[in-house]
């Protein structure tokens, strides 16, 4: 699967993506990374790519010129690129359309930065536009990175071990039950001592005990949803 990452920034986002298991997908070559800069794509010799907002207003919008000849370059070079533009006012990004876009095979994101993009390039561009949460970043690179890594290792093969991602918090109403590792105790702390006796049934009940205590308590919401759903939906555990 292949990430372009549309933005003035590019090194915000290289680092990440050249560390660790993403790098390990890279080699493999499961997970491909390329940047494409607006600013390539201006017209004028200071190479300009905002520019005051319309209606007066304070900060500065990024022009559509540079942007959107960028977004006409990528789509030439990629006719199935899937473009993704980042915004606080797009819909909500959850674990679903994780799963759902790690089936394509090229994802752009496009990132924000300023006030924000001139909202014709989004209405002639975006298949999508995505928020990761109510709150406001200085840009979207932050929001594209967190959606390329949730997809990302939803690509087969990218993880080791694909059993975890089935019981992952989000991947069912609940969230995930607590995980521990050795020592047995930890500042007067033990393990449930269910985990360590081997008898798989029970401590999956276990597990399901724990996962539906902390949905409760830390996600009422999901909770509530979690127990008006058909009793085979809730067969995860
Ligand atoms: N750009 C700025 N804030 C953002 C957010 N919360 N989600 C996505 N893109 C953003």
């Amino acid at each position: 699967m292949r990430f372009t990452f549309v933005t003035l920034f590019s090194s915000i986002v290289e680092g990440y993506f050249s560390d660790s298991i993403m790098e390990r997908a890279k080699e493999k070559g499961l997970l491909g990374f390329d940047y494409l800069n607006p600013r390539d794509f201006t017209k004028d010799k200071h190479r300009k790519v905002d520019d005051t907002m319309a209606g007066g207003g304070a900060g500065m919008v990024m022009m559509p010129q540079p942007l959107s000849d960028a977004l006409a370059h990528l789509k030439e070079e990629s006719p199935q690129v899937h473009l993704i533009f980042t915004t606080p006012v797009g819909k909500p990004f959850t674990q679903k359309d994780a799963r759902r876009l790690s089936k394509k095979s090229h994802v752009a994101f496009v990132s924000g930065r300023y006030e924000g993009i001139d909202e014709r390039v989004i209405e002639i561009w975006a298949d999508e536009c995505f928020s990761i949460g109510d709150y406001i970043l200085t840009g979207g690179e932050l929001a594209s990175m967190v959606m390329a890594d949730a997809i990302g290792r939803l690509v087969p093969g990218v993880l080791g071990n694909v059993e975890s991602l089935e019981t992952e918090s989000f991947e069912s109403m609940l969230l995930e039950a607590p995980t521990f590792t050795r020592p047995k105790s930890f500042h007067n702390l033990s393990i449930p001592s269910e985990l360590l006796k081997g008898n798989h049934s029970k401590i999956n009940a276990l597990k399901k005990t724990m996962a539906l205590s902390k949905t409760k308590y830390f996600r009422p919401e999901r909770y509530l949803k979690f127990t008006q759903r058909d009793s085979d939906e809730k067969s995860i555990y």
